[in-house]
């Protein structure tokens, strides 16, 4: 696969720092055939399929997200809007476990008890099988969210199960909240109304709540109690630039 070997690839990464999200999308789809941006359609999301629409055709973009069974309504319908938009036919995981086996299984609401385990069961387990067939893996991280993610590289690599590589492409690690926004609001993208009912961050109904105009973008997610869900975190970076990712 190109551009794999991990020094490499943190050289590769370290010359994208001074490029822009469209110049980084451009080199990551003309260098891994097998690339998927993986999308939870938060406002990041809609500007990389934005972006990567000005670059390809949507037709042509391999787009996934993972349906938890817990996404609100308006992210369905921000999914159906961003199709019609863009052209693009987002291919939709779930866990093998259904909501209702999870419920038997650990009762109603497994969230108020324990989200490390309702999120390995309905957000982990999925995208591990989702990325199986994947090269290279587009997310919406930023390194402004927070600590966590303070230490993301714009090019990370990562193992798939069989050892063979997996890279993560992060296109807009350097852009801040404001620069998303303002690239959403002048292009006028799709997003979430919820953002403008004061959520700041949007990922399952029992675990996303509206936060104060001063709050942290995540404090929002998991009443607080943690950063990361896990999909970020539960496969060992192997790149030898920086800190893991969380
Ligand atoms: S999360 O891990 O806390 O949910 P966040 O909502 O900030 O993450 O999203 C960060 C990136 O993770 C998104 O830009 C997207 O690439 C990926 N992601 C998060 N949730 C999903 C999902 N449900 N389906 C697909 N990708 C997702
Ligand atoms: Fe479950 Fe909440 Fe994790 Fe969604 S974010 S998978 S509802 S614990």
């Amino acid at each position: 696969m190109p551009l794999s070997n991990p020094e490499e690839l943190s050289a590769r990464s370290a010359e994208l720092e001074a490029a822009s999200p469209v110049e980084i999308l451009r080199f990551a789809l003309a260098t891994w055939p097998g690339i998927a941006i993986s999308s939870a359609f938060g406002v990041e999301d809609c500007a990389i399929i934005d972006l990567a629409c000005g670059i390809v055709s949507g037709a042509s973009l391999h787009v996934f997200s993972i349906d938890t069974d817990f996404l609100f309504p308006e992210t369905h319908a921000l999914k159906a809007r961003m199709e019609e938009r863009y052209g693009i036919r987002v291919k939709v995981w779930k866990g093998s476990v259904t909501k209702e086996e999870q419920d038997a299984t650990h009762g109603e609401r497994l969230y108020e008890r324990s989200t490390d385990q309702c999120c390995a069961i309905r957000k982990i387990e999925p995208i591990g099988r989702a990325l199986e067939s994947v090269d290279a893996w587009v997310t919406g991280m930023r390194r402004d969210q927070g600590p966590s993610r303070a230490g993301i590289q714009i090019l990370e690599r990562y193992d798939h199960q069989d050892g063979s590589p997996l890279i993560k492409v992060n296109p807009l690690a350097r852009w801040t909240h404001k620069d998303t926004w303002a690239h959403v609001m002048k292009h006028e993208v799709p997003y979430n109304p919820l953002f403008d009912q004061g959520y700041k961050s949007i990922g399952c109904w029992p675990c996303s709540k509206p936060v104060d105009a001063d709050a942290d973008e995540r404090a929002g997610r998991w009443g607080g109690q943690k950063a990361e869900c896990g999909i970020h975190t539960f496969m060992i970076r192997k790149d030898p630039s920086g800190p893991p990712s969380a």
